[in-house]
């Protein structure tokens, strides 16, 4: 989590240069069977998410200035989830506007527990998963409530049984994944192991362009399509030299609302508002099964 981004984060980003919103939605499709099948092998990004886990969870969490390990004011645990205490509280009355069932809910990317603590406390049970064992060791020794069952994933495939919660939520996770494919893909899961009825909640930095066609459309893509390409190429070296990496993917809004109705989802809805905390704008989606 990046700290305070004071600007809402619809900016002119794609994640591959040119195209319309339909030949993206007709991209996705095609693609989604080879990234299904890339991702039976694990995820780029769960090697630096791993190594975060044992160097700093707590500012790998939340990234602001001076609080990492070392800094000049470290996070203590009492901060760390008070901030957790505080974000949940924005991050609620936005769920509870929207309609959701407090009996189940799962939560991917739990990292240290600092949104989970305040979960335990809203529904009857929660699951939460993570790639980092670090992490979820962390998050354990932080929630005395035993409603939680905690487990460590692949980082893509979800141990959930279908429909057998009534919610999902996720802050500060599907940013941090190296593209929107698996991102999009994780959706569909989200959609498999949601009761009927249940929604979801998840934190996502969205974009759109203002002219999405033809070669006004491709010319305004290119620039974040050689922006996408550098970071690529400058990710894939840090980790060839064992260096931690954070990856800031976006995803289009556009692709993503016919994506999610396309997986089965109903009354999709986009939400950008600021958290108390420390007045930074965040982009989250619902919908419903
Ligand atoms: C920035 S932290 C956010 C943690 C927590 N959601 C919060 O807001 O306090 C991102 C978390 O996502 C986890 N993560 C990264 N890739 C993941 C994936 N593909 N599936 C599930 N969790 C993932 C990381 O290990 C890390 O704990």
């Amino acid at each position: 989590m990046k700290s305070a981004p004071s600007f809402i984060d619809l900016t002119s980003d794609r994640s591959r240069g040119g195209g319309t919103a339909r030949s993206e939605r007709l991209r996705h499709k095609r693609e989604q069977s080879s990234v299904e099948g890339a991702c039976m092998a694990e995820l780029n990004s769960n090697a630096e998410w791993k190594q975060w886990g044992k160097d700093d969870p707590l500012w790998a969490v939340a990234s602001w200035d001076g609080k990492q390990r070392g800094g000049a004011s470290p996070w203590t645990d009492e901060e760390f989830y008070a901030l957790g205490e505080s974000d949940w509280r924005d991050f609620m009355s936005h769920w509870q506007h929207y309609g959701v069932s407090t009996e189940s809910c799962l939560e991917i990317g739990c990292g240290a527990g600092r949104l989970t603590k305040q979960l335990a406390l809203h529904f009857d049970h929660v699951y939460a998963v993570d790639v980092s064992p670090e992490m979820i060791d962390r998050a354990q020794k932080a929630i005395e409530r035993g409603s939680v069952e905690f487990s460590v994933i692949d980082g893509l495939h979800l141990p959930q049984g279908d429909g057998s919660v009534k919610a999902v939520f996720s802050a500060h996770v599907l940013q941090h994944l190296d593209n929107t494919d698996v991102g999009f893909m994780y959706f569909r899961k989200f959609y498999r192991v949601l009761g009927a009825g249940g929604t979801i909640m998840v934190h996502i930095p969205l974009y759109q362009f203002p002219i999405d066609t033809g070669l006004a459309g491709a010319l305004m893509s290119s620039p974040y399509a050689v922006r996408r390409f550098l970071s690529n190429i400058s990710a894939g070296a840090k980790r060839r030299l064992g260096k931690k990496t954070m990856r800031f993917t976006r995803y289009p809004i556009d692709t993503l609302r016919a994506y999610l109705s396309n997986c089965g989802f109903k009354r999709v809805e986009f939400r950008i508002f600021p958290v108390k905390s420390n007045g930074g704008y965040h982009t989250f989606v619902f919908a419903t099964k």
